[in-house]
């Protein structure tokens, strides 16, 4: 009989969790304002509100805490971290942030002023944010498919190289660089294939242009150019890696994701120029160039994070996971975006909530379902993250509406993954009886959804 899949690590310990009963979670919905960011953690059973900073160090990046060096300058845990980024992605500099969004903030405080325009592949809302906020305009050149849920491409995450080059051909003086995020979390934790990373670093080449790679699932990415394109199967994910960064010029990185830390961050690049001019903003943002944002500990468990998870087990077992709870959806016919990618499942909410109309926000409404059926917590990755358009101020509708369920590295086993899957086809079987979404009471200009307060209509 052949060996059924296991996971690649053993567990050492172990945190309890609570259920609580439906009339509990109403009320303490009411409380926050049917907004799943407001709850607290004890109020939530099984959370997959993000893959970002909730996952489980191993007992070496836990023993490496322990070898943390907190001087403040020329920390030894900086350049053990410094040596390993080189070694996984060749870039020279290296400079640590306290996460992702910082070192957006740090390397685009360099490069990018108002009017500029940064071309990529479905923008992360902070990274749209730290452009938008600059009176800059994030220019989404995701390919069509993407926006087809049910449609099953490899790599739906990819740049559209047509788009892209018209978008050079007509401001590539007011572009300072091009980003590409791996995997495209937004649209659905899709890969992007080493051919496109090719395909964009040759209209960047055509027009001078340098290429940043937004690597906060990168590893996941290199899993999937390896398992997905031609080519690579006989690769290891740390030479596929070292490939996708040859491609670029840079990297933002938020070490919560592929990391697996709970807090970090980093920027790398092979240009002196933007570590020179990144520099200047790490200090007075972020902190001395040897420590950027993180603790010396914080660095150490980092340097081994990923090591380990630049290894093909590790994200065999990750992937694994999310696989099995795509099949329990495929079981009960519950729509999400095909085929499943790196770190979550993203639900259709249109397809589910279809007597929900638009404005009143399908997927956040499906978000609350979820959570009060089985104190399971999502996210919604639609209408209302999409925040205003910045001129016309309207709802921006024209994307996908989707309630994300990210699933946690090396935290929930099997069973949660089923109590997952049970819960949302409840809430799928009684689909046709919803009928009436939310509204906003109030509402930030910029990142609205971590702080929106709604009413149930
Ligand atoms: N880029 C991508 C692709 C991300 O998914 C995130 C964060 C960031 C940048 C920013 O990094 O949180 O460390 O500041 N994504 C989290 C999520 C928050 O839930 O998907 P950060």
């Amino acid at each position: 009989m052949e060996l059924p899949f296991a996971e690649s690590w053993r567990i050492k310990m172990v945190e309890p969790i609570k259920k609580s009963t439906r009339e509990e979670r109403e009320q303490w919905m009411k409380e926050a304002n049917y907004n799943l960011f407001q709850l607290r953690s004890e109020q939530v059973y099984i959370d997959c509100l993000t893959d970002s900073g909730t996952g489980a160090m191993s007992d070496r990046q836990w023993a490496a805490v322990m070898m943390g060096d907190e001087s403040y300058a020329g920390s030894s845990s900086f350049f053990h971290l410094k040596e390993t980024i080189n070694k996984i992605t060749g870039f020279e500099y290296v400079i640590p942030t306290h996460q992702g969004r910082a070192a957006e903030n740090v390397l685009f405080s360099h490069l990018v002023k108002a009017g500029s325009i940064v071309p990529g592949n479905s923008h992360f809302d902070t990274t749209k944010g730290h452009i938008e906020s600059r009176k800059a305009t994030a220019l989404d050149c995701t390919i069509d498919e993407a926006k087809d849920t049910q449609l099953e491409i490899p790599f739906k995450g990819n740049v559209d190289p047509k788009k892209l080059e018209k978008a050079l051909a007509e401001h590539h003086e007011n572009v300072p660089f091009i980003i590409v995020t791996i995997t495209n979390n937004t649209a659905g934790g899709q890969p992007v294939s080493m051919q496109n990373l090719r395909e964009v670093r040759a209209i960047a080449d055509k027009y001078g242009k340098r290429v940043v790679l937004d690597s906060a699932r990168f590893a996941e990415n290199a899993y999937f150019i390896k398992t997905r394109e031609e080519g690579y199967a006989d690769k290891t994910i740390k030479e596929i890696a070292l490939e996708m960064f040859s491609l670029a010029d840079g990297m933002t990185m938020s070490a919560k994701k592929d990391g697996i830390v709970n807090m970090g961050g980093f920027i790398a690049t092979r240009h002196e120029d933007w570590y020179e001019g990144a520099k200047r903003f790490c200090i007075p943002f972020e902190g001395y160039l040897t420590y950027g944002g993180m603790n010396g500990r914080d660095m150490e468990a980092l340097a081994v994070g990923l090591d380990e998870n630049t290894e093909f087990d590790n994200l065999e077992t990750r992937i694994h996971q999310v696989e099995f709870l795509a099949g329990l959806l495929d079981e009960y016919g519950i729509p999400y975006q095909r085929p499943v990618g790196g770190h979550a499942i993203f639900v259709d909410a249109s397809k589910v909530l279809t007597k929900v109309p638009k404005e009143e926000f399908p997927a956040q409404t499906l978000a609350i379902e979820l959570y009060l059926e089985a104190g399971v917590r999502g996210c919604e990755i639609g209408y209302i993250l999409a925040d205003r358009d910045p001129v016309t101020r309207e709802n921006r509708f024209g994307g996908l509406d989707l309630l994300r369920l990210c699933v946690a590295r090396r935290v929930y086993t099997d069973n949660h993954m089923k109590v997952i899957a049970a819960a949302l086809k409840n809430v799928f079987d009684r689909r046709d009886e919803i009928t009436r979404g939310v509204e906003i009471v109030w509402e930030a200009e910029l990142m609205r959804h971590f702080t929106v307060k709604l009413n149930k209509l």
